[in-house]
């Protein structure tokens, strides 16, 4: 069979799988879609930025590859991207609900609109729900599929992000555990993954910062130093609850924050002159 990955098979983790990504055309979506078509997946990748998610697909290939456009916010959208991943490549295993808007970067919860807040829990929040319930629907009668989600660091310690943002990812890491806890019994298991801050156009906007100095703002506040999270990062993290590797793993919200969000920095415990860095 025709493929686009350079991998030799025995290391593929995702041969044969089908795999649909809400926020493919860009930044994390990006990066896993072409992670999991190297693992030997088709993708779909569903994304309202069409010109751009259609060059990623043809750059993946039409046998790896292909786009539909989607607003996650519009049911009948979410429901005929999954359709088309069965109508093009047979069925659907993965289903990685990741498109996700920043919002206005507003901490003043005076200054924040109720139609902001709206639009980012629709976007954040409502959109995965519809790509779970959609997955679902044709998940549970093959009994089998992995639920992925984005959620954030913003949805598991509180004061890095915006209301609208913090309560959208909360919601994100919430509806995870719920649908493991119904969808268990199909065998679909349900994940998500909470990154922290990384370069992409959402969290550039966001901050206001671009590539290496936002890069390096990011380190200056890092638990873990050394390291700077990447795309790449995220799209491992997802890519492992997807495949068999995770065959056991439900209900999970793998936080990919260096430890940030273990530490409370008001001890300062390791920082007395015994710890040189
Ligand atoms: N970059 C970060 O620091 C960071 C950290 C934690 C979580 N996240 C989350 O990661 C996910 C991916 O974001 P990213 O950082 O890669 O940003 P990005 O802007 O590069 O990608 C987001 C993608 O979502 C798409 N999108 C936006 N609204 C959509 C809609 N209504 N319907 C369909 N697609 C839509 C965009 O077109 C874009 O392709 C988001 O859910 C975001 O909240 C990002």
């Amino acid at each position: 069979m025709e493929s686009c990955s350079d991998l030799p098979a025995t290391a593929r983790k995702l041969e044969g799988k089908v795999a649909v990504i809400t926020g493919g055309a860009s930044g994390i979506g990006e990066c896993t879609a072409r992670l999991f078509c190297r693992h030997g997946a088709k993708v779909v990748i569903a994304d309202i930025q069409d010109e751009l998610g259609k060059s990623v697909c043809d750059e993946l290939g039409p046998a790896a590859a292909s786009f539909v456009h989607c607003d996650v916010t519009n049911e009948d959208d979410v429901s005929n991207a999954v359709d088309h991943a069965v109508a093009k490549f047979g069925k659907l295993d993965i289903m990685f609900n990741n498109a996700g808007i920043g919002g206005a970067p507003t901490h003043n919860i005076l200054k924040c609109s109720k139609s902001d807040f709206e639009r980012v829990l629709a976007v954040n929040a409502v959109g995965p729900f519809l790509g779970t319930k959609h997955a679902a629907r044709v998940m549970i009668p093959a009994r089998r599929g992995a639920i992925i989600a984005t959620s954030s660091l913003a949805g598991v310690v509180s004061g890095a992000a915006s209301h609208a943002y913090t309560c959208a990812k909360s919601a994100v890491a919430a509806l995870t555990r719920n649908a493991a806890a119904e969808l268990g019994r199909h065998g679909v298991r349900v994940n998500c993954v909470s990154p922290a801050a990384l370069a992409t156009p959402l969290a550039e906007r966001y901050v206001g910062l671009r590539g290496a100095d936002f890069e390096a703002a990011m380190e200056s506040a890092a638990v873990l130093k050394g390291v700077r999270l990447r795309p790449d990062d995220v799209a491992n993290a997802v890519l492992f609850l997807a495949s068999d590797d995770a065959r056991f793993v439900s209900g999970l919200n793998l936080v990919i924050d260096g430890a940030f969000s273990v530490v409370n920095p008001s001890f300062d415990l390791f920082n007395d002159g015994e710890n040189p860095a």
